[in-house]
């Protein structure tokens, strides 16, 4: 059993952390993504299965072209973000799994003979997964501003290739309209000065029962 972490590690991971709409002029390099997808990948789902799958939009050609697809409301502080990564899941997933489940062959033909528990888990493990990734963000001194308004559809046929085929991607998971967006994540450091006040939590005895 490990020790808990010092008080100060808690604020920066929950009771301090916001969600941010407004950046500071600081970019995020790639070594930080590399150590922020090299954190989150540790964070368990089902299987081992790992679905998810991030696309970071960095370029400003690559946020133009996510702009048309955001609700108006979640535009500004999009274009304004370093970063924004689409958290998405593959539904071919359970390809992997020989892979990352060597000890039991039969997990893939599984989920290869059941559609449907294949989207639940794609959907369930990657909006875990999207989690772990925000946390991690935070554990490396980044913010984070969550968004799920915008048009999954459209942008999926942007970015997921709905269809197309994907000659000369270095990225194995683009092609065939197999990946779905889950949600966006701006990512960055954040203008603390521009949050509004904090608003509440659930107590413990409205959201938690003791059996
Ligand atoms: C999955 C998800 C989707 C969200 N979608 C949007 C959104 O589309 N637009 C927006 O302005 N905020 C969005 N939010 C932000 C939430 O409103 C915000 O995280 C929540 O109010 C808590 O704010 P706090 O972290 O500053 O306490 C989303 C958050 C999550 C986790």
């Amino acid at each position: 059993m490990s020790n808990a972490l010092r008080d100060e590690a808690f604020d920066q991971l929950f009771r301090a952390a916001r969600t941010h709409t407004a950046w500071l002029d600081k970019p995020v390099t790639d070594d930080v993504l590399t150590r922020l997808y090299d954190t989150m990948k540790w964070g368990p789902t089902s299987a081992n299965s790992s679905p998810a799958r991030f696309v970071f939009l960095r370029s400003r050609e690559s946020k133009e072209r996510l702009r048309p697809f955001l609700a108006p409301g979640n535009v500004e502080k999009t274009m304004a973000a370093p970063l924004t990564v689409i958290v998405a899941y593959d539904l071919l997933f359970c390809e992997k799994l020989p892979k990352l489940f060597p000890h039991n062959p039969g997990m893939r033909n599984l989920f290869a003979a059941n559609p449907q528990l294949v989207e639940a888990t794609a959907q369930r493990n990657s909006s875990l997964q999207g989690a772990y990734l925000m946390i991690a963000a935070r554990a490396l001194g980044l913010d984070c501003g969550p968004m799920s308004g915008f048009d999954n559809a459209r942008l999926d046929e942007e970015f997921f290739g709905a269809g197309k085929d994907c000659e000369g991607c270095e990225q194995e998971f683009f092609p065939a309209g197999h990946v779905k967006s889950n949600f966006l994540c701006n990512l960055g450091y954040g203008d603390a000065s521009k949050l509004y006040p904090r608003a509440p939590r659930l107590e413990f005895r409205e959201a938690c029962t003791i059996l």
